[in-house]
């Protein structure tokens, strides 16, 4: 039997923003009542346009901000509204891995200074014995000592995320939030981190959380797919499903624009019109109704309900799916 390693349950995160010289205050709602669960030793991806909330649900986990609402239920552990002294066994679970490592790595300590730190800040180990595993998961990555004695900016993009993950890792987490890991990347390089993820997924049994704004990267890591629009997930599900049988008018329209090779199997293009509304004022009703190609009457009034279809796992919310 798998066991949760992650549940949140109607997480909502809003900021205050300013609004020009005159004007008052508004409230950026950037995520909204979102849910869901993660297995442990299982990848669960998050995807969507940029703007619509990922990072800001990556950070509400591992607690960076916190939510305004809503649940977050961590190896067993309710951590949503703990204050920083009480976080710091979560603190250990979870590490994060970013999009551009260079600007996280510090330019003016050594490669194993930099992934040594976190052990410096979380355990008692001596300099020693830090270094030593610094030497271990070096080798786990991919790199060697050759690397440790250099500085950051020597390094390739390829490279530079090594060193992030090698720095995730050195406190053996359980989760793995990685936001966007690849997206600074080559495609030729993006297969070899994203190769890398998986086989230390399976050798450390490690949980991951992984963001991306592109579907097709998701495609091989994911075991679980949440696609998110304007603050909330419109559809989750087993990556299977989302790929092969999308139920959600966003979700179709995000697959459609990922090219396939064979023209046999092409699939017709749905252009998405007009610009993605502000979550300052997220539109009435569905929030995708003002671009959805099928919208009816009541989307515009009527918060979809999410439809549940216990075959195939799938959740969705759309007024289509109601019988
Ligand atoms: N600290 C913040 N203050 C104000 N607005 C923010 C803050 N963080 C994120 N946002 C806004 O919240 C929305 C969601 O952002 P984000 O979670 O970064 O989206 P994504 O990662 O999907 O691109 C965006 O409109 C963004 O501008
Ligand atoms: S509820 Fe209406 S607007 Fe929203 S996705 Fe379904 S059909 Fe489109
Ligand atoms: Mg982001």
């Amino acid at each position: 039997m798998s066991n949760t390693l992650l549940q949140v349950e109607g997480l909502s995160k809003s900021f205050m923003i300013p609004a020009g010289v005159f004007g008052k205050k508004k409230l950026l709602k950037a995520v909204h009542n979102v849910s869901f669960m993660v297995e442990e030793g299982k990848t669960f991806s998050l995807v969507g346009e940029s703007g619509c909330g990922k990072s800001t649900t990556g950070r509400l986990i591992s607690r960076l901000i916190e939510p305004n609402e809503g649940e977050i239920w961590l190896d067993g552990e309710e951590i949503s509204s703990r204050k920083e002294a009480q976080l710091k066994s979560m603190r250990k679970k979870v590490q994060m891995i970013f999009q551009d490592p260079y600007a996280s790595l510090n330019p003016r300590m050594k490669v194993r200074d930099i992934i040594a730190e976190p052990l410096a800040i979380h355990t008692n180990l001596s300099k020693a014995e830090r270094y030593k595993q610094v030497s271990e998961i070096l080798d786990v990555v991919g790199l060697s000592e050759y690397h440790a004695n250099r500085y950051a900016h020597e390094f390739s993009g390829g490279q530079r995320q090594r060193i992030g993950i090698a720095r995730a890792l050195i406190m053996k987490p359980k989760l793995i939030i990685a936001d966007e890991p690849v997206s600074a990347l080559d495609v030729s390089i993006q297969a070899q981190i994203l190769n890398l993820l998986k086989d230390l997924q399976e050798q450390f049994k490690l949980t991951y959380l992984f963001i991306s704004h592109d579907l097709s990267v998701v495609e091989h890591i994911s075991d679980y797919i949440g696609v998110m629009y304007l603050g909330t997930i419109v559809e989750s599900g087993p990556k299977e499903e989302i790929f092969s049988n999308p139920k959600h008018p966003y979700t179709k329209a995000l697959l459609s624009s990922i090219p396939i090779p064979d023209p046999r199997l092409r699939r017709e293009r749905i252009i998405l019109h007009g610009d993605l509304p502000s979550p300052v004022n997220p539109p009435s009703g569905c929030r995708f109704h003002t671009r959805c190609p099928v919208a009816m009457d009541i989307c515009k009034v009527t918060e979809p309900a999410v439809y549940h279809d216990e075959t195939t796992g799938q959740l969705a919310a759309c007024h289509l799916l109601e019988s």
